[in-house]
This record gives C-alpha cells, sequence and structure tokens, in this order.
C-alpha cells in the first residue's frame, strides 16, 4: 500500500473534495494517512479566499520541500500534489515559485489525477490541470468509500455566478453547476446505507440550486430536501452556505414542514450598509436581509441563525461600520464569522482606491467580534435546562464520555454515552462551558432531531 496525506483548508467543499480525491486514488493502491512524515504522495487542497489562506500554502509547500528531499535522500520518492482554489488561481506561479510541486489540480477537473499521475511515472517534470473541463467531474468519480462517522457532506451545487466584489469564489470554481436529482438521491442513500444518520449539502450557493429531476424539470433546493427527507435511516439535513437573494419561499416554508431539516442556517451578510452592500454587488440591501429572517423565523420559531461579516470593505465609513453594528443588534444571531477585508487580486474591490487601513479594520473587527460574542453566549446559556437531540460522533475525553452536536451544531459532552456512537439521542443541557455544552441522557432514543 502508498501512503496518502491530503491536507484540507478551506470550506466544507474542499473537506468533500479531499475525501473523493482519497476515493479516486484508493484503486491506485493509496491508502489515507495522517501526517505527511512518510507519505508517498501529499495533496494539499488549498482556499485562495483570503490573503492569509493563500500564503499558508506557500509556507507549507517550503516545508514539504525539505521533507521531499530528505525523502528521496533515503530512497522514497514523495510526489507533491497542490489541489483546490490555489491551483486553480495561481497555478502557473506555483509551478513557478516551488519546484517541489509535480501536479496542480483546480476543484473541477481534480477526477483526472490518476492520469496525471502517469504522467509524472513516465517522467513528466509537472501535471498541470486548471481547466473548466467539458465534462462532469461527478461523472467520472466512483462511488464514495465507506464514511468514518454519523455525518456526511454532500456537493450538490457548484460555483457562483453572483460575482460579488470582493470574492475569487466565481473565479476559482467558474460557473454555477447543479447536480442532477438522481446523482444525489443515490450518493444520500448509499450514505444513509452505511450508517450516515446526518447529510450536509454543500454548495458555495447552495440555494440557487437547480439540477434536473427524475421529471426532466428543474428542481428547487426545496424539492430535493424533501426528496432526501424521505430516506430511511437518514434523521437530520442541513444545507449551506445560502445566498440571501435566493431564501425562496419554498424554502423558507420548507423549514416550517420537513421535520428533519435542522433549525439552523447560515446566512451570511457580510455588511449592514445598503451603500456597501451596493459596493459589494450583494444584489440585496438591509432591509431585505432583515425581512427574509423575519419570514424563516415565522416559519420555524426555534431557528437559529448564522451569518459572515466583512469589515474594512474599501470605502467603509464609520457610520457604513455603525449599521452592521445595528444590524446585528436587530437580526441577533446565534453565530457568526466576520473577517478583515482581504483585497484579492483580479477581482473588482482590489483596485478599488479607498482601502481602510489595517488597524482601523483590526479595531472594527475587535468591536463587530465583541458583539457577535455576546450574542453567541446568550444563545448557549439559553439552551440551559432544554431537550435536544444529540447525535453522537465520537468518544470524549473522559471514558465512557460521548459527544455529539446539537441541532444548532454545538459540541455537547455526555457522561456515560459511548454506546451511542453513531445514533441520536435525547439529552438535557445541564451546563454550558466557553466551547460546548454539557449533557445528560433523557431517554434512549428519539426519532425526530
Ligand atoms: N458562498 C458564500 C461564502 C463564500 S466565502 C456566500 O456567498 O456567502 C466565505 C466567507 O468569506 C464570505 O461569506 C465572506 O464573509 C468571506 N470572504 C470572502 N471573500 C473575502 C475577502 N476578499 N476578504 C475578507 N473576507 C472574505
Ligand atoms: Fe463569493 Fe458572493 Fe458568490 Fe458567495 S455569492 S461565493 S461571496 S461571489
Ligand atoms: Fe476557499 Fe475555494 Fe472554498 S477559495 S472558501 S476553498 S471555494
Amino acid at each position: 500500500m502508498k501512503k496518502l496525506y491530503i491536507k484540507t483548508y478551506g470550506c466544507q467543499m474542499n473537506v468533500y473534495d479531499s475525501a473523493r480525491m482519497a476515493d479516486l486514488l484508493a484503486p491506485l493502491g493509496y491508502a489515507p494517512v495522517e501526517n505527511a512524515e512518510l507519505a508517498d504522495m501529499v495533496i494539499l487542497n488549498t482556499c485562495h479566499i483570503r490573503e492569509k489562506a493563500t500564503e499558508k500554502v506557500y509556507s507549507e509547500l517550503g516545508q514539504l520541500k525539505r521533507l521531499k528531499q530528505r525523502r528521496a535522500d533515503e530512497g522514497h520518492p514523495m510526489l507533491v500534489a497542490v489541489a483546490g482554489c490555489v491551483a486553480q488561481a495561481e497555478g502557473a506561479e506555483i509551478v513557478a515559485r516551488q519546484p517541489a510541486v509535480d501536479i496542480v489540480v483546480g476543484p473541477q477537473s481534480y477526477h483526472r489525477l490518476p492520469e496525471m499521475i502517469a504522467k509524472i511515472a513516465r517522467g513528466a517534470r509537472i501535471a498541470l490541470e486548471t481547466d473548466f473541463p467539458a465534462e462532469d467531474k461527478f461523472d467520472h468519480l466512483p462511488e464514495e468509500q465507506a464514511n468514518n462517522g454519523p455525518t456526511a457532506f454532500l456537493t450538490v451545487q457548484e460555483g457562483c455566478d453572483k460575482f460579488c466584489t470582493f470574492c475569487v469564489v466565481p473565479y476559482t470554481r467558474g460557473a454555477e453547476f447543479s447536480r442532477p436529482v438522481h446523482q444525489i438521491v443515490h450518493e444520500a442513500e448509499r450514505l444513509a446505507a452505511n450508517g450516515v444518520r446526518e447529510v450536509t449539502l454543500l454548495g458555495q450557493n447552495v440555494n440557487a440550486y437547480h439540477g434536473e429531476g427524475p421529471d426532466g424539470k428543474g428542481w428547487s433546493l426545496s424539492k430535493v430536501i424533501g426528496r432526501l427527507a424521505r430516506i430511511e435511516g437518514l434523521e437530520r439535513l442541513r444545507y449551506t452556505t445560502s445566498h440571501p437573494r435566493d431564501m425562496d419561499e419554498d424554502l423558507i416554508a420548507a423549514h416550517g414542514e420537513v421535520e428533519k431539516l435542522m433549525p439552523f442556517l447560515h446566512l451570511p451578510v457580510q455588511s449592514g450598509s445598503d451603500r456597501m452592500l451596493r459596493a459589494m454587488n450583494r444584489g440585496h440591501n438591509r432591509d431585505d436581509y432583515l425581512k427574509t429572517l423575519e419570514r424563516i423565523r415565522a416559519a420555524r420559531s426555534d431557528i437559529a441563525l448564522s451569518s459572515d461579516f466583512i469589515v474594512g470593505f474599501p470605502g467603509e465609513s464609520d457610520e457604513d461600520f455603525q449599521a452592521t453594528l445595528d444590524l446585528v443588534q436587530e437580526a441577533n444571531f446565534a453565530q457568526a464569522f466576520s473577517f478583515k477585508y482581504s483585497a484579492r487580486p483580479g477581482t473588482p474591490a482590489a483596485s478599488v482606491a479607498r482601502q481602510i487601513p489595517d488597524e482601523l479594520k483590526s479595531e472594527r473587527l475587535q468591536i463587530l467580534q465583541a458583539s457577535l460574542v455576546e450574542q453567541s453566549h446568550a444563545f448557549n446559556r439559553a439552551c440551559k435546562g432544554r431537550v435536544f437531540g444529540v447525535l453522537f460522533e465520537k468518544p470524549g475525553r473522559k471514558p465512557g464520555q460521548a459527544v455529539g452536536r446539537s441541532p444548532y451544531l454545538q459540541p455537547v459532552h455526555v457522561e456515560g454515552a459511548a454506546a451511542l456512537i453513531g445514533r441520536l439521542a435525547s439529552v438535557e443541557i445541564a451546563a454550558v462551558l466557553p466551547n460546548s455544552l454539557k449533557g445528560v441522557l433523557v431517554a434512549d432514543r428519539v426519532t425526530a432531531h
């Protein structure tokens, strides 16, 4: 057996792609390992979303270069591949900057990895594939191997046509594409048969999904969710990441109607200022966003909301930033991610003259994060005494303890639950810790979430 080490950066779609790359290389004799030290092949599955994410890749490649040399001196050749969004965006630059790299493959062409490995074996210096090939990658991937654990990701949609002015995704992942419904249903059925209880449907713009249904018509995401909810054994469904513009009435209604759909929604807003939202080309304003949240809460009163924010977008004034803080107060998030704007080469916002100084970005980020952390602590505190379904995923640190996730994705530790790993059980939340919840079993099993 050859050893394959894949390091994954970035979003859940990269996590999914890494698993599929491992599936693809298994017939070639590669088995996954946990670190690069003794690997025969290393794949960095990279993220280009912010400058820091990209820098990490180059520094990791520097270390791999030394490891590759050492392994070669010991008589063990090692293949180094760069996959993902940095590969797509900076393929030629990677080849020029880091001679230790053998393979560069973009997110839409990794089904070609076996041929690329063969090319290197035949003596080629480099194998590079960063086209958006005409053939469908998903038609060329093998069935996924048995999943470890009761949760899985399932990519249903890729790419983005929205072109927010700060974002690289439309360039690295290409145009919006939805997988046909039958492929998704088969994949979800196989996952369920392998013990998966919770599936998260993935897409850069997952709620823009419009794949072909078995009736030959375009199906919406809500229709796909309704279909997947009928699969026996699948007990929880989630989807991410959604765009506020594509939260249609049917999808909102599904939150009230489909019991398996978890009451948690990540809906990035980026800013609370209409002026900034316009400059970002988000296609929605503050009021649209807040009204959408209202409709979602009307459909499902116990839903918890999450979001993404960017501070220090070019031209952001104190008033614009204040509008973001005000929106946070109005919306009340259970959880959120916030970032300093990072200029990405090739995106429209990067060439705007009025960039914000880094100190001001840091200051605003701190203020925003303080307010978001306060909200998420309040949300967690309010969970005390509630009874949730918890899907147990793995053993905890103490003997007999197991860790699972609540419907709101909070980690929950429960004593004496080790036998329940892989299953869903009712848990009463007994204590709220800084990064997790502590619970006690109420009953052995529940059917709902
Ligand atoms: N497809 C998703 C998010 C993709 S990227 C959506 O449309 O919402 C995840 C998050 O990274 C974004 O929501 C945004 O908050 C952040 N992000 C993207 N580009 C960025 C940039 N250039 N600088 C800082 N943050 C960025
Ligand atoms: Fe990027 Fe905007 Fe597309 Fe999200 S919707 S992936 S932020 S361009
Ligand atoms: Fe990063 Fe690409 Fe995902 S840029 S966030 S890995 S789509």
